[in-house]
C-alpha cells in the first residue's frame, strides 16, 4: 500500500508509534505529547503564558530581526514572492514574538511578559543527525526588563525541562558580546586581525570574514581553532556596564547552584543578541549537540521599527535534540495509550447494541472502542490485546437474548457475568480501578 509520494526530505511524519528511519528513530506522538506536557508544565511554574504567532511572517522581519548576512537569512530561508509581497516560513520565533509584542502593545499588559512558544521553524539546511528542515523549537522570551534576574531565568528554564524529563550529562556555556557598539570595535578588530591570514581560512570563513567575522569564532576547524588563539580577545572590548550586568547573571546562577563555564567565543548565529549569549550542550548527540540556545537582544525591537528600546531575553530549544537525548539516555517514553474497553461483538444485533452502548459510555466520559470490520470472534480478540485492552466485554445473540454480558479482565483472565442494568457501573468501577 505505497503511494508515489513521500515526505520532503529533512522533514518527518510523527505517527502513533515509534519509527526508524535510515538517520534516526522518530517518537511516536504519544511520547511527543509527554515532552510538550512537561515543558508546559515547566513553563507554567515560571508563570510564563503561550503565545502562538504564524508560521508565515514576512521576510522582512526575519531578513531585519536575525539579520542579512547570518547563515539563517543567507542561505537557509523557505521563502517567496507571491506579487509584491515576500514571505517566509519562520526559521526562529524570537523575531516573530518581538513583532507580536510591538504591534499588539502587549506592555499595557503590565510588568514583564513572560512568552513562550512550542512550534515547529524551518530552515533549509543539510539535513543530519538532529538537523532537520522541519523542526520543533520550545522556547520563553522575557520581554521588558534588563534586570539580570531575566538573563539567568531564561538559562535555568531549559535546565528545569531537562531535569523534569531526566535528561543528564547537559553543560552549559555563557557569554557576554558588550553592547552592540562594543562588538562593532571588536568586529573591526577581529578583520584587522584575520586579513593577513585570509589565506589560510577556509572557504566559508573567508566569506565569513567580509559578511559576518563573528561567526568564524564558531568555527570547527583545527586549523582556524589554533589562529584564533591569537585573535584578540571580545572581553576586552566589552564595556563596564555590559561586565557588571554579566557579573550580575553569574552572580544569580551560582545563587541558583547552577554550573557553567565562560566561553568568549560563544557569539551566537544571530545577529539580535547584545551581551548575555548561552548555550546549553547535552552529551551523545554528536555535531548537532546544542540543546537551546538564547540571550538578550535589547535592540531588537529598535530594529523592527520600535521608537522605544524595548530590553528583552530569551532561549530556544531543539524538541529533537531533546527526544534524541533522551532515546541515547534510554529514558521511558509513553507509548499509546492502552484502552479501557474494548467490546468483542458477534452478529449485526449485537454490533448495533455495541455501537449504541459504547456512545453512551463515550459521552459518560469513559474510553471505549470496538471492532469495526465485523471480524469473528479470534480477530477482535486479537485487536483487543494489540490495544492492551484492560477490559473486553464479550456480546452476541445469546448474551443479548439472556440481557447480561460476559465481562473479561485481561490482566487476570477472569470472567464474569453482568446484566445489562448493572454494566455500565460495572465498568467504571474497573476503569477506576486500573
Ligand atoms: P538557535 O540557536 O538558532 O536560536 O536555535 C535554538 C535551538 O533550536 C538549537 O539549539 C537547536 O536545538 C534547535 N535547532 C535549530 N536549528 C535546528 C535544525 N535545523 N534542526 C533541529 N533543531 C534545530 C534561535 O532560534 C533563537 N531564536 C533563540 C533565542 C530565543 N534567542 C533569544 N530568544
Amino acid at each position: 500500500m505505497s503511494s508515489t509520494f513521500k515526505n520532503i526530505t529533512g522533514t518527518f511524519d510523527i505517527l502513533p508509534d515509534t519509527q526508524t528511519t535510515a538517520q534516526d528513530a522518530v517518537p511516536g506522538s504519544p511520547a511527543w505529547q509527554y515532552v510538550e506536557d512537561r515543558i508546559r508544565a515547566v513553563m507554567r511554574r515560571y508563570g510564563a503564558q503561550e503565545i502562538r504567532t504564524p508560521i508565515l511572517e514576512q521576510t522582512e522581519l526575519v531578513a531585519r530581526g536575525v539579520g542579512q548576512y547570518t547563515d539563517i537569512v543567507s542561505k537557509e530561508m523557505f521563502a517567496f514572492e507571491r506579487g509584491e509581497d515576500g514571505y517566509v516560513m519562520r526559521p526562529e520565533v524570537t523575531a516573530p514574538i518581538m513583532r507580536a509584542y510591538l504591534q499588539h502593545n502587549l506592555e499595557q499588559r503590565g510588568g514583564v511578559q513572560r512568552l513562550y512558544y512550542i512550534g515547529p521553524c524551518f530552515r533549509a539546511e543539510r539535513p543530519q543527525k538532529g538537523r532537520y528542515r522541519q523542526f520543533h523549537q520550545f522556547g520563553l522570551e522575557l520581554i521588558g526588563t534588563e534586570d539580570a534576574r531575566a538573563d539567568a531565568e531564561s538559562i535555568l528554564l531549559p535546565i528545569d525541562v531537562c531535569t523534569e524529563l531526566g535528561v543528564t550529562g547537559t553543560t552549559l556555556r555563557i557569554n557576554s558580546l558588550g553592547r552592540p557598539a562594543d562588538r562593532k570595535r571588536y568586529r573591526d578588530a577581529l578583520v584587522e586581525f584575520l586579513e593577513p591570514h585570509a589565506g589560510e581560512l577556509s572557504e566559508t570563513s573567508r566569506e565569513r570574514l567580509e559578511s559576518n567575522p563573528l561567526r568564524i569564532l564558531d568555527t570547527k576547524e583545527e586549523s582556524e581553532r589554533r589562529l584564533l588563539e591569537d585573535a584578540p580577545d571580545l572581553w576586552t572590548f566589552v564595556d563596564e556596564e555590559s561586565r557588571a550586568h554579566f557579573a550580575e547573571v553569574r552572580r544569580h546562577l551560582d545563587a541558583a547552584d547552577v554550573e557553567y563555564t565562560v566561553d568568549s567565543r560563544l557569539v551566537r548565529g544571530l545577529d539580535y543578541y547584545s551581551r548575555t549569549t548561552f548555550e546549553l550542550d547535552v552529551a551523545g548527540l554528536g555535531a548537532q549537540n546544542t540543546l537551546a540556545g538564547g540571550g538578550r537582544y535589547d535592540g531588537l525591537a529598535e530594529e523592527l521599527g520600535s521608537k522605544r528600546p524595548v530590553p528583552a531575553v530569551g532561549f530556544a530549544a531543539g524538541i529533537e535534540r531533546l527526544l534524541l537525548a533522551l532515546a541515547v539516555q534510554d529514558a521511558a517514553l509513553p507509548g499509546i495509550a492502552p484502552a479501557d474497553i474494548f467490546v468483542v461483538a458477534l452478529g449485526d444485533a449485537a454490533r448495533d447494541w455495541c455501537f449504541e452502548r459504547v456512545s453512551a459510555w463515550r459521552r459518560a466520559g469513559m474510553n471505549a472502542i470496538y471492532d469495526l470490520k465485523g471480524r469473528s470472534m479470534k480477530a477482535q480478540m486479537r485487536e483487543a490485546n494489540r490495544q492492551n485492552a484492560d477490559t473486553v466485554v464479550i456480546v452476541g445473540d445469546n448474551e443479548l437474548e439472556r440481557g447480561s454480558v460476559v465481562v473479561k479482565d485481561m490482566d487476570s483472565g477472569d470472567q464474569q457475568d453482568v446484566e445489562f442494568a448493572e454494566l455500565e457501573s460495572t465498568l467504571r468501577e474497573r476503569v477506576r480501578a486500573t
